[in-house]
């Protein structure tokens, strides 16, 4: 292959890379633990709402060893509303892998990277070129984008051949010598230029002498996407079950969604106060039950209707016995209420329903 038109691909983009970059913290000191930090958190995560949790996470725990041997809840902590705990708890027991098997240093090729646990093909890609310099593109969702427009590619951008293909086109054009920078250099195209919804900014494009869907003006019509599949929904009432300053949490089932979590105890459908009070029926007696503002809680793939519920205890004996009779079998915590928002992760699903939880 002509190498010429593919230098001149590299040269383009980190020239423009060189002044027009984002200024992120994470690039001012790629750091091998810095990059792992900041990928992790940008995974499903916008890059202007990840700073401050970076910078707030990387003044708690600023190396391996404090990540390794933090609590458990001050990492969850460090996390609450960054969503997808699962990533904060692979790092952790990641840090404890770095510590116990590499001698506390991360290690540096893709290959191995994908042994630590949270860190999958993309991830392992991205921290090896960034902080190792390793030749490697890492393909996400912006990378995807920009090569199916360059390339005016015909088949669905989801598919693995996709990636594959991607790969391919990326692996000829990398620079040698900066290959984080033109990982990092193609996600700030795709990320401020080549964007996802509506009208890319070609004018501004390093690439636009480069690019065929440019040239056709069919940049609209790619990345060819299958049409997407609804959500879910489903109908939970969340039940803020209080005694004085006490009120009922449960303890989320290991899998599943927020798996591990703490939340407020829900129960399936919208039941109506009457059908409520059957379930509790003897525990019912001095009970005050007063309906919430209802709220929606959309995921990924899934969105929840949540009606929220607040039950008014009159001793702790009446809270033990409708705690036992509403949510027989669940993990329950008896959270003090001043404590919800400094001790407890809540996930932000449940966020809605702490504003009744005044002391
Ligand atoms: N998204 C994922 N990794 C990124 C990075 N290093 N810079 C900008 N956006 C990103």
């Amino acid at each position: 292959m002509n190498q010429a038109p593919l230098q001149l691909d590299t040269e383009l983009l980190l020239q423009w890379y060189d002044t027009r970059r984002r200024i992120l913290p994470w690039r001012e000191d790629p750091t091998p633990y810095h990059v792992w930090i900041s990928e992790i958190m940008l995974q499903q995560t916008r890059v202007d709402a990840v700073v401050p949790y970076y910078e707030r996470f990387l003044a708690a725990l600023p190396d391996v060893k404090a990540l390794a041997d933090a609590e458990e809840e001050v990492c969850l902590k460090l996390w609450e509303g960054l969503g997808y705990y699962s990533r904060i708890r692979n790092m952790h027991k990641a840090a404890r892998q770095i510590m116990d098997e590499y001698g506390g240093q991360i290690p540096g090729t893709s290959k191995e990277l994908q042994n630590l646990a949270g860190i999958g093909r993309y991830t392992s890609e991205a921290i090896a070129s960034i902080a190792f310099g390793e030749v490697i593109p890492s393909v996400d969702g912006n990378l995807l984008r920009v090569f199916a427009r360059r390339t005016e590619y015909e088949e669905n951008i989801k598919s693995p051949q996709a990636l594959r293909d991607a790969e391919v086109f990326y692996s000829q054009r990398i620079s040698l010598d900066r290959p984080g920078d033109y990982n990092q250099a193609v996600m700030d195209l795709g990320a401020t230029i080549c964007l996802p919804n509506g009208e890319p900014l070609c004018e501004q494009c390093p690439w636009n002498c480069l690019c065929q869907a440019h040239s056709s003006g069919t940049e609209l019509s790619y990345p060819v996407v299958p049409p997407k599949k609804a959500r879910t929904v489903s109908q939970h009432t969340a039940i803020l079950l209080r005694f004085d300053n006490l009120v009922l949490l449960e303890h989320r089932p290991e899998d599943g969604l927020l798996a591990g979590l703490p939340g407020f105890p829900m129960l399936d459908g919208h039941p109506t106060e009457k059908e409520l009070k059957a379930t509790l029926s003897s525990a019912a007696t001095g009970l005050q039950i007063l309906m919430r503002k209802s709220y929606r809680h959309i995921f990924s793939h899934r969105e929840w209707e949540v009606q929220v519920l607040e039950i008014l205890c009159s001793s702790q004996n009446e809270f033990e016995v409708a705690a036992a009779a509403l949510f027989p079998g669940i993990q329950t915590i008896t959270a003090d209420i001043s404590e919800i928002r400094t001790r407890y992760s809540i996930p932000t699903a449940f966020r809605p329903c702490i504003q009744y939880l005044q002391t």
